[in-house]
């Protein structure tokens, strides 16, 4: 999937997700009447159950992928135990709002990317500046910064290449740029959406995204990358489009995969 704006919104899955709880709502209440009207006794948890169980099972007929079905099932009752949680703690309403604001700026468009924040380590690193070749200055970008340890680390080891990091949401961003600002890095932190790069402008270009922005990924390299120009893509494979390596890294044991063009 692009993350380019897309034309149909409710295509997208989180949309998608939202829709199937409204569409769940009534079909909880009708279950719940049966229920009642059967004498069996019901608390405010229990609805919730059952709201999410029939938000998960239409998720399941809608074929959303099966991460969003544990999602689904286990929203409704989340929340309400959130809500009690607060009530219990005597939390004002301002800490859901700090709440929501925090994460909204950490994850920004991962309902539209579907690639959320979540860091790389040091063993990756590691691996990525092993492989840079040695003998010339480069040009290397990591698309979809996060917090910017790749590219900061990159920048510190080679002191003769223009390292830089792109990221869409503002909380990673300027984290990244803070960082940069007191460890004195030469690193570049761009706050933008990588589709609007030109990968044709950089030697090797570094991904940590999810599967589903895989096969985009794929078509813009394929598109714009230049001969002897090198993509990275750490845990995420292209089905279809074998690597040139794989490497297993020796934090997490998770793959880094190689194609050269
Ligand atoms: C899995 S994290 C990887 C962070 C970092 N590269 C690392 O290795 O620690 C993916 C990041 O990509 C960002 N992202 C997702 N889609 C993006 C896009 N189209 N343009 C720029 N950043 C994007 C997300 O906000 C998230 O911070």
């Amino acid at each position: 999937m692009s993350a380019a704006a897309p034309r149909r919104p409710w295509r997208l899955p989180a949309i998608r997700a939202l829709l199937l709880q409204l569409l769940a709502f009534p079909l909880t209440l009708a279950t719940v009447w049966l229920l009642a009207r059967a004498g069996l006794a019901q608390s405010w948890l229990s609805v919730a159950v059952v709201q999410g169980a029939w938000a998960a099972g239409l998720s399941w007929r809608a074929g959303l992928a099966s991460w969003w079905r544990a999602i689904q099932f286990l929203f409704p009752p989340v929340l309400l135990l959130a809500r009690q949680a607060a009530d219990a703690l005597a939390l004002p309403p301002a800490a859901f709002l700090a709440i929501f604001l925090f994460m909204l700026l950490l994850y920004w468009s991962t309902f539209r990317t579907q690639v959320p924040y979540y860091p790389s380590g040091r063993g990756v690193w590691d691996e990525v500046a092993r492989r840079l070749p040695a003998d010339r200055p480069l040009r290397i970008v990591d698309i979809g910064s996060g917090l910017g340890g790749l590219v900061l680390a990159l920048a510190r080891r080679r002191p003769d290449c223009e390292v830089s990091g792109i990221e869409l949401a503002p909380l990673p961003w300027l984290a990244s740029l803070l960082r940069a600002r007191i460890a004195g890095s030469r690193a570049r932190f761009l706050r933008g959406d990588y589709e609007s790069l030109n990968f044709g402008n950089f030697d090797v270009v570094f991904a940590y995204l999810s599967p589903a922005a895989m096969p985009r990924l794929w078509s813009k390299a394929a598109a714009e990358m230049r001969p002897g120009a090198v993509l990275l893509s750490y845990e995420f494979a292209i089905a279809g489009r074998e690597p040139d390596e794989r490497v297993v890294t020796t934090d997490s044991r998770k793959i880094l995969y190689i194609w050269h063009f």
